[in-house]
């Protein structure tokens, strides 16, 4: 089954809740968590106690993107009953294996992401021990920007990989996604879709939610 997970960062914080309720409401399956530190990405979003504060507000699990250096010191920040998923970056770890090790530890999926000129062949040696692989398809820092083709070209790659290796991971596309391009994104093989402003700027967002789905479960 291919999930939907919207992120916040598109979000109006002062109505966090209320934004989160409404794609609940369309059938999203998660809350993509956009993390970012202002050293790694050019931009500052927000940290766990955001996160926190939507416990128990809803019943989406949170898929938590930390575009952070150092992440390690951090990885139990955003530990919650919620959260399902903890990414990393692979560019932004020095010891990748040894994050992957402590997410899991932590009881919780572990994922990492590449940046869109990063090669897939950096994952040679972790894939076997990710939940889930995350390809970036606009540069991280921003929501709003505008989808890089040749990432399907790599998630098609990626999805052989998977296949031809008998691996577990779920493959996550992350940046510019909007309802006219998400056919030919899980036409390559995606299986988790994150959707940031389409949704959240969107007039309607639970009927745009709900579109995403429809087109998802197809
Ligand atoms: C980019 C973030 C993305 C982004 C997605 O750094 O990781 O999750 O917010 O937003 P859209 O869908 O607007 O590109
Ligand atoms: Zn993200």
């Amino acid at each position: 089954m291919r999930k939907l997970s919207p992120s916040i960062l598109s979000a109006d914080f002062g109505i966090l809740a209320e934004d989160v309720a409404a794609i609940e409401k369309g059938g999203a399956d998660l809350i993509h968590v956009d993390v970012m530190d202002g050293h790694f990405v050019p931009n500052i979003s927000f940290g766990a106690p955001v996160m926190k504060s939507l416990t128990g507000k809803t019943g989406l699990p949170f898929d938590v993107h930390l575009m952070i250096e150092n992440p390690d010191n951090y990885l139990e920040d955003f530990v919650t009953p919620q959260t399902e998923y903890i990414t990393v970056h692979e560019e932004a770890c020095t010891h990748l294996n040894r994050t992957i090790q402590h997410i899991k530890s932590l009881g919780l999926k572990a994922g990492v992401s590449i940046n869109p000129a990063t090669s897939l062949s950096t994952l040679d040696y972790i894939l076997e021990d990710v939940d889930m692989v995350l390809l970036m398809s606009v540069n991280p820092g921003f929501g709003g920007q505008k989808f890089i083709p040749s990432v399907l070209e790599k998630a098609k790659e990626l999805a052989d990989i998977k296949k031809v290796g008998g691996f577990n991971f779920e493959i996550e596309i992350d940046g510019g996604a909007t309802l006219d391009n998400v056919q030919e994104i899980i036409d390559a093989g995606v299986e988790i879709v994150v959707a940031g402003s389409a949704i959240f700027k969107a007039s309607d967002i639970t009927e745009t939610t709900r579109k995403f789905k429809e087109i998802l479960e197809r």
